[in-house]
């Protein structure tokens, strides 16, 4: 009992603003359900405030503001606000919490934890928004990484600070590849971010994919898709700034956020708020600006030897060849898996499409058996996409031609090669020593 009291009592000091300064004030002068403007107030970018009192309390982060007015935008649900209500600012701009304390943990957007273990102790601090780097602290991509995922490792190698994503529609199998890597993967932690997914396939990944040694080793940010889009992004830099912390001890840090696409949504619904003019597809220039600055932070650390291998998932549906999300992904990033929902139909599970899928830091970080038997294995598979029509219509007479000999009777070993069950971990040694034995003779 005289336990729980103190507890909840130092909590509440340590709370505590004990600062000597006056309390600065301003009013609520237009509010929209998403954006506010408040007279009276001098605040940096990225503080949060309290707008009104008691029960219609809500928080807000400035994100701007314009001709002598504060913009904010809502932080929570929607709350029945008064004109002139008070606002008041509560938390410095964006620092998240970060460290060991972190790890088997799950938070929110603005960093509360969600998981109902109690407050999180002892956890350092680190800017939101990453701390600047010269491009020259970024080392190079030399290690690979195992990720205990077959296909993967043995023909689209991801090495460690490489930077990847995974293409895909919708139920094609991003979260259980995803969960086979936060299971597997050979890293010292693994920070997660769920990002605008809906709350129940939160609770389900968390539940069925983080769950056991993989939870202790983990750290989760969720942020679903009912949470304001201003929550959404902090959640995006709040996972990467939880990431970059570990990196600055020298870590080995494996960062997943899913998805992109819904961290460039968000930026799409601050845009649009703030009366930006929509461009590319609905998507104004400031939502897709940012993508490239989020993933910028991941990659090695040549100071520490830390690295943050970075995979981001991206909603690729109807093979929408032009969504800016996925074009501008194609290009920042090191290396793209895409996942096919034909294969997927087929009961080909992880449903890699081999084709256009990539890995640019292969050849660097694989030898070069290894690489020549990846090559060996595409080239089949290609030739036997290429003339598969030809080949189940029986208009393909045998002995024809000997390199589609070669690729009708490669392909059972090669679809065995790709499939894995959801349970089962290929080391990357196992991974290459068969792809080597099997494809290694050309
Ligand atoms: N490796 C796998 N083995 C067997 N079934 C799988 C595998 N990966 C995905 N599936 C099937 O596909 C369904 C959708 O996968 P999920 O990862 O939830 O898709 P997404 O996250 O892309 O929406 C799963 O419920 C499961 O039935
Ligand atoms: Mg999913």
């Amino acid at each position: 009992m005289l336990n729980l009291f103190t507890e909840d009592y130092l909590e509440g000091l340590r709370c505590g603003d004990f600062a000597p300064r006056p309390r600065i004030s301003g009013r609520l002068s237009s509010y929209d359900g998403l954006l506010m403007e408040a007279v009276g107030l001098q605040l940096p970018v990225g503080t949060v405030c309290a707008i009104g009192d008691g029960e219609s309390r809500v928080e807000a982060e400035v994100i701007g503001f314009r001709s002598g007015k504060t913009l904010l935008m809502n932080l929570g649900g929607p709350a029945a606000l008064l004109p002139n209500a008070p606002v008041r600012p509560i938390g410095a701009p964006g620092e998240a919490e970060v460290g060991a304390a972190m790890l088997g943990r799950v938070v929110d957007g603005s960093g509360k934890p969600i998981d109902g273990l109690g407050p999180i102790r002892g956890a350092g601090k680190w800017p939101l928004a990453g701390k600047l780097q010269s491009p020259l602290d970024r080392g190079r991509v030399l290690q690979p990484l195992d990720v205990g995922v077959r296909a993967i490792n043995g023909l689209l190698t991801i090495g460690q600070g490489q930077r990847v994503g995974i293409m895909a529609g919708s139920g094609v199998g991003k979260s259980v590849l995803l969960g086979m890597m936060v299971r597997a993967a050979q890293a010292d932690m693994i920070v997660i971010g769920l990002i605008g997914e809906r709350s129940r396939e939160v609770a389900d990944f968390l539940e069925t994919k983080v769950a056991g040694a993989a939870r202790a080793r983990s750290v989760v940010v969720a942020v679903p898709a009912n949470h304001s889009p201003v929550l959404r992004i902090r959640g995006a830099l709040r996972a990467t700034a939880i990431a970059e912390a570990f990196r600055a001890e020298g870590k080995k840090v494996l960062l997943i956020m899913d998805s992109l696409t819904r961290v460039a949504h968000a930026g799409r619904e601050i845009g649009l708020a703030l009366g930006e003019p929509a461009s590319a597809r609905g998507y104004p220039p400031s939502a897709i600006a940012m993508l490239p600055s989020l993933i910028e932070r991941a990659g090695t650390d040549v100071h520490t030897g830390g690295s943050i291998t970075a995979i981001y998932t991206v909603l690729a549906d109807g093979d929408d060849g032009n969504d800016p999300v996925v074009d501008s992904a194609r290009s920042i990033l090191d290396g793209h898996i895409v996942l096919s929902r034909a294969l997927a139909e087929r009961g080909v599970y992880p449903a890699i499409d081999l084709g256009p899928s990539v890995s640019r830091v292969m050849t660097d970080i694989a030898p070069r058996e290894h690489v020549a038997a990846a090559r060996v294995l595409r080239r089949h598979l290609a030739t036997y996409e290429e003339n598969r029509d030809l080949v189940l219509m029986g208009a393909y007479r045998a002995g024809a031609d000997p390199e589609i000999d070669a690729a009708i009777a490669c392909h059972p070993a090669v679809m065995e090669y790709i499939r894995q069950g959801s349970d089962e971990i290929v080391t990357l040694p196992d991974a290459v020593t068969e792809l080597v034995g099997v494809f290694g003779h050309g």
